[in-house]
């Protein structure tokens, strides 16, 4: 009994919305007055989708990003993560979930170039103490075949191109299979064809049921990846394709 009540709430997490931002604002003090970054944010990811988040520089794209991770507290309104409101959680418990819930890959891949392709991802798993598990381990190399890196697990970071490079961060990102995947930029730093590459390994990724990607950029390059395209500008969203113009829903 107990065990499928449990099962019921999994599923009905499982099937919420990765993460939604309900009236989200950010100041900041830029030496003379607060100034207001992000202004009263709505947006709901989706699971199964590549969300694009477009705008200028400027525009607060890495500040919702990092808020989206914890990385950056509110100003205002609520966070909700699979349905379950985590505003004011506790630091460490935003921790806690930060690292069940949520991968990052920045713009430029940050791995330690004295390691291994495959310690580089074991990395944050071996620091939370423990041994590494097997299961990990054994994830760790389906993800990198799975992402064509077969023949790089034990090469150093500087054999490997930035486009590769990057891949191994999305696979470190990875690891932990989290609901939700934050990408700053991931590929701005690449040529068009690493690019490519990149974008559709990301894609591939959104199609998990269970699995969000959002990412942001000001290249209107990437646009034709994206299942669901938001367009924010002065910290507010002024285009989504879900819904056509913001506040006018099409159906
Ligand atoms: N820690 C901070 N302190 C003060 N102002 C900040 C801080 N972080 C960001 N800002 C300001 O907030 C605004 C939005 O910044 P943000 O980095 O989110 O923009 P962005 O859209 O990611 O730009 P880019 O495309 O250049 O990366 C900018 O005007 C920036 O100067
Ligand atoms: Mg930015």
């Amino acid at each position: 009994m107990i065990s499928e009540i449990v099962e019921q709430r999994i599923k009905a997490a499982e099937s919420a919305p990765p993460i939604q931002l309900e009236g989200i604002a950010r100041d900041f003090f830029d030496g003379k007055v607060l100034r207001r970054v992000l202004k009263k944010l709505d947006l709901e990811i989706f699971a199964g989708e590549l969300t694009i988040i477009a705008g200028p520089s400027g525009s607060g794209k890495t500040t919702l990003l990092t808020i989206m991770g914890f990385l950056l507290q509110p100003s205002e309104g609520r966070i909700f993560i699979q349905g379950r409101e985590v505003t004011r959680f506790s630091s460490n418990r935003l921790a806690t979930l930060r690292m069940q819930k949520i991968g990052f890959v920045f713009q430029q891949s940050v791995l330690v170039p004295a390691l291994t392709v495959i310690d580089n991802i074991l990395l944050p798993s071996a620091i939370q103490g423990r041994s590494v598990p097997r299961a990990v381990k054994a994830r760790a190399r389906e993800l990198l075949e799975m992402l064509g890196l077969r023949d790089y697990v034990d090469a150093m970071p500087q054999q490997l191109s930035l486009g590769q490079q990057q891949r191994v961060s999305i696979v470190r990102a990875l690891i932990n299979d989290p609901p939700l995947l934050l990408c700053d930029e991931p590929t701005s730093a690449l040529d068009a064809e690493s690019s490519a590459i990149v974008l559709d390994t990301l894609k591939r990724l959104s199609l998990e049921p269970t699995r969000a990607v959002v990412l942001v950029t000001h290249d209107p390059r990437v646009f034709p990846f994206a299942d669901r395209l938001v367009k924010i500008e002065d910290g507010a969203v002024i285009y989504d394709s879900r819904q056509g113009r913001q506040g006018v829903p099409t159906s």
